[in-house]
């Protein structure tokens, strides 16, 4: 195994995108940002200098982080912010991990331009478990507003009402050829006639889920959240802000130029011409004149698109790559996921749109949780976080008249290798969305999804304990459930949230506390010493 050595100057960059220009923070200058590469139990180190203005921290998303817990990212969860003129090496090992993973500020808005993929390859001279690709693309979604991301938060929390919806979707930075004042063609996939490539997709979206789809062509899907799938065929690839997706694309068709596209899944009913964004497949030798093969995606609301997908999701569950679940509960949780409204006497209208997990809107503390738990700081959190919800009502069903969430900074604590199974119901208070619950530290099995409340008496007998996905990241379905279930073997406190970062901002996160095994290998290791202060 290696070592991989990377060096990440956060910058400001001026960019154009729909006939505008403004300054956003990069990585490298570069948006989206550089490539990390590397193989199946590398060490990678990344030495992140922060030369802006804004607190800054990188999460990389998926990656386990065994013992690690320093190095995961998100602010005030596991570091205090690298302040500016400040930097920070994350020094982290890719222990059984391969596949499509990424990386993403983990603090305010930044994570809107400061992205970029991680690619972790199998190790040297192990083989795909499907046949190997010609060539590899990274392709990252993202969203683009015209004005300030930052700004754009702020306004919301001082007015309490939701945000602006963003002005565009991105491919790989780009809105693309099809929407209205774009200073570039957008991205270009050239590919060779019969040729067969891995498309690595990566969802940097912030607020919405979204439809992916080339013009003429099946997709088909071999892995998901750097985790291999049983192969399936499909024309249009569901993606929710946090996932990553990897699919073969065959290039089988009469030469030609192919659109693809990205639109959203359940858009907020906000009007805005934000929809689709494109790039062009483009086989070599077709002529400059010939005109791009169109397509378009599913509906904003075609559920059934949606659900299909995501129902055609299993681990590949082979000899050397089983699906470990776990088969006793130590842990039976069922968390409630959804908004809410509190008061708010600086808000313009008194009150606050705000979200919760089991009626607890999560404050964020101001010294990072992970510190508190290994130097044993009192004050900073509580271990009391609700095993159920205090309130039981008709989740998916007219909502209760009182909507006031509680705050606090509570966690769930585990011992360590205990094992968890989590319903997430999302309840439609406010507004029926879905949302994208995203854990941090481990891969968890999502054995079982339905609409409506879950039945704990009934729905448990169709739990899928055999070949269910294993991801990090998980659609809750609009007005329905979703159930994991995975291994406290990593011990260190874990974020958990939704994806949809204005849920985040609203505070639909909370937080696992995993305590030390007895083990020689099952502690975790000490903060390294250029670590952050708060
Ligand atoms: Cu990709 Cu806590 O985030």
């Amino acid at each position: 195994c290696r070592v991989r050595h990377y060096k990440f100057n956060v910058v400001m960059k001026n960019t154009t995108r729909l006939c505008s220009s403004k300054p956003i923070v990069t990585v490298n200058g570069l948006f989206p940002g550089p490539t990390i590469y590397a193989r199946e139990d590398d060490t990678v180190l990344v030495k992140v200098v922060n030369h802006v203005k804004y607190n800054l921290s990188i999460h990389w998303h998926g990656v386990r982080q065994l013992r690690t817990g320093w190095a995961d990212g998100p602010a005030y969860i596991t570091q205090c912010p690298i302040q500016p003129g400040q930097s920070y090496v994350y020094n982290f090992t890719l222990t059984g991990q391969r596949g499509t993973l990424w990386y993403h500020a983990h603090i305010l808005w930044l994570r809107a331009t400061v992205h970029g993929a991680l690619v972790i390859l199998p190790k040297l001279g192990v083989p795909y478990p499907f046949p190997a690709p010609y060539k590899e693309e990274v392709i990252i979604l993202g969203e683009w507003w015209k004005s300030d991301v930052e700004a754009v938060i702020n306004q919301a929390l001082k007015s309490g009402l939701a945000p602006n919806v963003s002005d565009a979707h991105t491919i790989n930075g780009h809105p693309g050829a099809f929407k209205g004042c774009s200073t570039n063609g957008g991205f270009n996939l050239n590919v060779e006639s019969k040729k067969t490539y891995l498309l690595r997709i990566i969802s940097a979206a912030l607020n919405e889920e979204l439809f992916f789809k080339v013009a003429g062509h099946q997709l088909t899907v071999v892995e998901v959240d750097a985790v291999y799938t049983k192969p399936f065929k499909t024309d249009t690839v569901l993606i929710t802000p946090g996932q990553t997706t990897n699919v073969l694309l065959t290039a089988d068709k009469a030469a030609g130029k192919y659109l693809v596209a990205a639109s959203p899944f359940m858009d907020s009913p906000v009007a805005v011409d934000n929809v689709t964004a494109t790039a062009v497949v483009h086989y070599s030798g077709t002529l400059a004149t010939s005109t791009v093969a169109l397509t378009k995606t599913p509906a904003q609301n075609a559920t059934p698109v949606a659900s299909n997908f995501v129902d055609s999701l299993r681990s590949l569950n082979s000899k050397k790559y089983p699906a470990n679940v776990p088969l006793t509960v130590h842990h039976s949780l069922f968390f409630t996921v959804g908004l809410g409204i509190n008061p708010c006497s600086s808000c313009r209208n008194g009150s606050r749109v705000v979200a919760a997990i089991n009626n607890v809107t999560f404050n964020m503390p101001t010294t990072a949780l992970l510190q508190a738990h290994f130097f044993k700081i009192k004050g900073v959190f509580t271990d009391d976080f609700p095993a159920n919800p205090p309130i039981k009502f008709n989740y998916t069903g007219p909502p209760p008249s009182n909507l006031q969430t509680n705050n606090g900074t509570r966690l769930y604590r585990l011992a360590y290798n205990s094992t968890v199974q989590l319903v997430l119901q999302d309840t439609g208070i406010i507004t029926p969305e879905n949302h994208p619950v995203h854990l941090h530290g481990f891969n968890f099995f999502a054995i079982g999804r339905g609409v409506g409340n879950f039945d704990p008496k009934n729905d448990p007998k169709k739990f899928n304990l055999v070949d269910p996905v294993e991801r990090n990241t998980i659609g809750v379905p609009s007005g329905g459930w979703v159930a994991i279930r995975f291994r406290a073997d990593n011990p260190g406190v874990w974020f958990m949230h939704c994806h949809l970062e204005v849920h985040t901002t609203w505070g639909l996160k909370m937080a696992f506390v995993v305590d030390n095994g007895k083990g020689p290998n099952e502690s975790l290791l000490p903060p390294p010493s250029d670590l952050p202060t708060c």
